[in-house]
């Protein structure tokens, strides 16, 4: 803000107290010399409807001062009056939030930097780093719960991280490359299939897992899943391709649900799973410790 913003600012709040003081001093002056309880103003409404010009009440008056005196504390003591900063030189809750955290990068900065050292599999399994596990644990509860749950266990559309079934990949590299950069699941509409196709296919992949499946069905919709696609994204033997997060259809883990219902929705309508990325959000050496927490819930 410049300085003439800043000083007209002042220059017009100032003036509004003082008069807003001003006249309460002026009407109470005028009111304790002429007005006297009772007198009429000498308007009249509706023939009998008469105006009094009484004082006002001495409560009222003073719940008046005391605003005025207490936004001109207030106004003392913070930031309100242009570019004056307050008495207290109270900063702005941003700069006070920026604080906090200087504050606690320094405090664990030095733990962080520390642990990032260490190799993630080290993090995950040894028994010396129990803290390391503690502390990506909190951050996960932090940051991570609200999709795949305090436990880790995830729900319909967000995995379960705890089981060694991995869409995307369950080495180090690839767990931080999950949390930083996120992922995105992309498993294309196919209602141009139609119903029919659909229901075979899908008892193709109820079979795949081991399910109880329509066996003529079954056997059609093998023939589907060769030839449209699927298997060009999930494999021709269906146990999937964590290049593309194309989750493995012949075992018992299922993202979505793995009844029949619920098999011809995700063929029909598609499915498009997001991880968002929490790279530039925690950096890098909170990646590190949580890849190292994720990854010690699935060697348990
Ligand atoms: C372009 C690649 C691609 C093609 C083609 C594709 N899928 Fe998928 N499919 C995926 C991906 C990726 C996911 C995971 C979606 C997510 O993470 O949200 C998925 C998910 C699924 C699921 C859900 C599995 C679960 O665990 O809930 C089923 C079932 C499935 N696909 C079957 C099929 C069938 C049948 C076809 C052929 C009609 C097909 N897919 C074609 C990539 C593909
Ligand atoms: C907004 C919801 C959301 C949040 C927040 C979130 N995730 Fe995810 N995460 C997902 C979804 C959805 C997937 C699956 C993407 C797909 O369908 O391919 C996923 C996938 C993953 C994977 C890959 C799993 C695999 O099987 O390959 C890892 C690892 C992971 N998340 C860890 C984390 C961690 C650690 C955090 C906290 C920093 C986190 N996620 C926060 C939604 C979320």
């Amino acid at each position: 803000m410049s300085s003439f913003w800043s000083w007209w600012i002042i220059i017009l709040t100032v003036a509004n107290i003082l008069g807003c003081f001003w006249l309460i001093w002026w009407t109470m002056q005028r009111q304790s010399g002429e007005a006297v309880q009772g007198d009429v103003t000498g308007h009249v409404w509706d023939d009998d409807l008469q105006e009094y010009n009484n004082p006002l009440p001495r409560w009222w008056l003073w719940l008046f001062y005391i605003t005025l005196v207490f936004g001109a504390v207030y106004l003392a003591l913070y930031p309100g009056l242009g570019n004056f900063p307050g008495l207290l030189n109270w900063s702005s809750q941003d700069s006070q939030y920026k604080a906090e955290m200087a504050k606690a990068e320094k405090k664990y900065g030095p733990i962080f930097a520390q642990y990032a050292a260490v190799a993630i599999t080290d993090l995950a399994s040894q028994a010396e780093y129990q803290e390391a596990r503690a502390m990506g644990k909190r951050l996960f509860l932090t940051y991570c719960t609200q999709c795949h749950g305090a436990d880790a266990g995830g729900t319909r559309g967000f995995p379960n991280l705890t089981d060694d079934d991995w869409l995307w990949g369950g080495t180090p590299e690839q767990i931080k490359a999950s949390i930083a950069a996120g992922r995105r699941g992309v498993m294309p509409a196919h209602a141009h299939l139609g119903a029919e196709q659909i229901d075979e296919v899908a008892n193709y992949v109820l079979q795949l897992s081991g399910r109880d499946a329509d066996t003529r069905k079954a056997m059609a919709g093998k023939q589907i899943f060769l030839s449209v696609g699927c298997a060009g994204c999930h494999g021709m033997d269906g146990t999937g391709n964590q290049l593309l997060g194309a989750p493995n259809l012949t075992d018992k883990t299922w993202l979505y649900g793995g009844s029949l219902g619920i098999i011809k929705q995700t063929i029909g309508q598609g499915r498009n799973g997001v991880m968002p990325p929490h790279g530039d959000l925690l950096g890098p050496e909170k990646v590190h410790l949580l890849a190292a927490y994720v990854m010690s819930l699935s060697q348990q």
